[in-house]
């Protein structure tokens, strides 16, 4: 048959394309932010799940740090445990896949040349967050306040029958300039896409059950170099290159 199965990688590529082209690009043109529910299926869905809870079973998850306030605890800004996975980790498999899928859907965007003046050339690694349920969250924040290179947030959501009215966790957006707030969900298989900046100020509300979310950020290639060269001029250290997947997040 001609037609690619839907699990096949052709078919990922074509609907990432058409994802791009038809959702994503208007969205984040027109609001900033962008919301894709059942973005790969509750078969795979249910596999990254897995390997996020054992990943917790493992201890992997550690307090969120704030780099700019070492000392300071952070607890009473975000209460979340997070762990880093690059993707090639034994047991991840599934989160690879699904940085995979990412990458295709934000690279076919920027590929129509209409995401701005963007030139998409990395991302971090992915950041696995869990809120234990103890009611923390994450008081209002801006991701990239202060041009880190980091142009565009993705949070990919794995919480099944989420209640907010129960459980709390709702991610409020407050658009810079917008009399609007954008309440998101943080329900399975959702994929939740905003711009990184001053744009999109957000919180986490009080979270009352476990709730998981992965996040990676993509950087703009010239907003990166500019702020590596400003880390090298800061610190003399010529030609140390941050290490941008774990100490370079709000
Ligand atoms: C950082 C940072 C600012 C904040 O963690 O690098 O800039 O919101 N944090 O506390
Ligand atoms: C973050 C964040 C939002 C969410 O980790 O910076 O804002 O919904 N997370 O988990
Ligand atoms: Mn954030």
């Amino acid at each position: 048959s001609s037609i690619p199965a839907p699990s096949s990688p052709a078919a990922s590529v074509w609907s990432a394309e058409r994802l791009a082209q038809q959702l994503i690009v208007p969205c984040m043109r027109y609001y900033g932010i962008c919301v894709k529910d059942h973005f790969l299926g509750p078969h795979l869905g249910d596999r990254i799940f897995e390997e996020v809870e054992v990943l917790d079973q493992r201890g992997k998850f550690r307090g969120g740090q704030l780099v700019s306030q070492k000392g300071i605890p952070s607890r009473s800004i975000r209460g979340d445990q997070i762990a880093w996975v690059e993707g090639c980790e034994p047991g991840c498999e599934n989160i690879a896949t699904l940085m995979t899928r990412i990458d295709e859907a934000i690279m076919y965007s920027a590929a129509t040349g209409q995401l701005g003046d963007y030139a998409i050339n990395g991302r971090t690694k992915a950041m696995v967050a869990c809120y234990p349920g103890n009611g923390a969250g994450y008081v209002r924040h801006v991701d990239n306040p202060n041009r880190d290179g980091r142009c565009i947030t993705c949070i990919y959501y794995l919480n099944k029958n989420w209640d907010v009215t129960k459980h709390g966790g709702m991610l409020q957006i407050f658009p810079e300039g917008k009399n609007v707030v954008a309440n998101i969900e943080p329900v399975f298989d959702r994929l939740l896409i905003f711009w990184s900046d001053r744009r999109n100020p957000h919180e986490v509300k009080p979270a009352f059950a476990t709730r998981y979310a992965i996040t990676v950020w993509y950087f703009d290639a010239k907003e990166r170099a500019e702020a590596k060269e400003k880390y090298r001029l800061a610190t003399g250290q010529k030609g140390v290159q941050v290490p941008v997947t774990q100490n370079s997040r709000t």
